[in-house]
């Protein structure tokens, strides 16, 4: 057998710590994501705290979830914040356009979003419409939710009961402006995010983290434009990049596995491309890169609402959840926030719910497993492996990341991309002795294994052992298709 190398080292001086809102979350009006999968309403027999779905919270209050992304998406550029607070019997619908061209109620609004981010112990992430809204509209937001000085916006979030500002950090302006959010030109979304910014006000202490629409995918020429006219005025410009393929979620055979791992692979090479361009504008890396919608995008399950993007998740999207954290991890210089797309019931979620009942996809359990890496400092590896190779096409058959936490425990995050082949790894921890080590695991039998309603727990996190160590050198089997941490306490 090959022997795959890798040099993780710990003396390398590395100060960059990957921030925790790398592993934030994207929760926007569209399908189920906020109705029935968040917001159940006070009066449902669904267990709930103030309409909010208790076992919803508890799951994911479990995943330290760092911030939450929110109202949209394409939704954010046609929806009006004053329709959403106040008394619900009074607030006016709207139909959603752009997912199903549903009715929208509104009775999810403001508030109640604010009420979710506190039950999850995590920073709110608004993104304003600058695409259909008006200057003073998202002005008035901000105001709104941060303001405790004498005003009509203080006054009016007064009088639908909150009394103390709520401190909103992260301000998205605007989502996608060129596509959905207004097919602008990077030129004129400079100009037109840089006025909607001069009205955006920091409030008290509360200094605002302004992010700007960022390119989508291969759009050097956004990012080159966007940063030449804004430079370091904002606190991060976004990124959009899915892994996409037409087919099922789960119905797949080897093929399509392997194209899913060549398309999600390519987020290493737009990082590199686009944080290039930003060293050209900000060479000492004020403006964060913030991923602010990454995941799988497949065809919907079958008889559902083709506007819902409702699909299922398999050990598939376990592996592109561990490979997009690895490379987040290890470009944390500039990668500073990323929201995987979307939390429950949309796209790679979470969590998928079916009336009362949930079930945790594998997705979850890599975001379970890779929460150590939170705000841990970064240790370079250097990987060495074989390809993984299928019809004449290769990618590398490994993708690791490592990380030191505040307590001194080191984890390794490593994912064998291969569907078929054990891949041995043998690791050098260079400046760091280890005393002992646990792992963990994520795999199945089958490349396309999933939890449903009917088996809920077909993946999980397993314990994982296959590994020993002599002084500094650790070698690891890692089975085919599997995604594992190691905990290494050391020296
Ligand atoms: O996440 C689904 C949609 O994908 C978002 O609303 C939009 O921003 C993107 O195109």
């Amino acid at each position: 057998q090959t022997t795959n190398t890798a040099t993780i080292d710990a003396t390398s001086g590395n100060i960059n710590i990957i921030s925790k809102y790398i592993y934030s979350q994207f929760s926007e009006h569209l399908g189920n994501c906020i109705y029935d999968g968040i917001w159940v309403g006070k009066d449902s027999k669904i267990p709930n705290q103030a309409g909010i779905r208790t076992d919803v919270v508890e799951a994911l209050k479990k995943l330290h979830v760092p911030a939450l992304r929110w109202p949209g998406g394409c939704f954010a550029d046609e929806y009006h914040w004053k329709d959403g607070i106040g008394l619900t019997k009074d607030r006016p619908k709207m139909i959603n356009t752009n997912w199903g061209v549903v009715t929208e109620d509104n009775s999810f609004g403001t508030d109640e979003f604010m009420d979710l981010c506190q039950k999850l112990d995590c920073e709110a992430y608004i993104s304003g419409n600058l695409g259909s809204g008006t200057v003073q509209e998202m002005s008035q937001w901000v105001e709104y939710l941060n303001s405790d000085n004498v005003s009509p916006m203080t006054d009016l979030r007064k009088q639908n009961g909150r009394e103390k500002s709520y401190g909103v950090k992260f301000w998205g302006v605007g989502n996608e402006s060129w596509g959905c959010g207004g097919k602008m030109k990077a030129q004129y979304y400079a100009d037109k995010a840089l006025q909607f910014s001069a009205f955006l006000k920091n409030y008290g202490s509360n200094n605002l983290k302004q992010i700007a629409v960022g390119p989508n995918a291969t759009d050097y020429n956004w990012t080159d434009v966007l940063m030449r006219e804004t430079g370091t005025h904002f606190w991060g410009i976004s990124l959009h990049y899915y892994t996409t393929l037409n087919g099922s979620a789960t119905n797949f055979k080897e093929s399509e596995w392997f194209k899913v791992m060549q398309s999600t692979l390519k987020m290493e090479e737009i990082i590199e491309k686009h944080a290039a361009i930003m060293d050209t504008y900000d060479p000492y890396k004020k403006v964060g890169l913030v991923v602010d919608e990454w995941g799988t995008w497949f065809d919907v399950e079958p008889n559902t609402n083709p506007g819902f993007l409702y699909q299922q998740n398999s050990l598939r999207d376990a592996l592109v959840a561990g490979v997009n954290l690895n490379i987040f991890n290890n470009h944390s210089d500039r990668v500073k926030m990323t929201c995987i797309a979307q939390v429950v019931n949309v796209l790679q979620s979470m969590i998928l719910t079916k009336g009362e009942n949930m079930v945790l996809t594998p997705t979850y359990y890599v975001f379970d497993m890779f929460k150590v890496h939170q705000d841990a400092y970064l240790v370079p590896s250097e990987l060495s492996c074989e390809n993984y190779m299928y019809e004449g096409a290769s990618v590398p058959a490994l993708n690791m990341s490592s990380s030191i936490d505040n307590d001194g425990k080191m984890h390794i995050s490593i994912c064998n991309l291969h569907a078929t082949k054990n891949e041995k790894l043998v690791c050098n921890l260079k400046g760091f002795d280890p005393l002992g080590i646990t792992g963990k695991i994520i795999t199945a039998n089958k490349l396309n294994a999933y939890n449903s309603f009917d088996d809920p727990i077909q993946i999980s996190d397993k314990l994982f052992s296959d590994f020993s160590f002599k002084k500094n050198q650790l070698t690891i089997n890692i089975p085919p298709h599997s995604v594992i941490t190691l905990e290494v306490d050391g020296d």
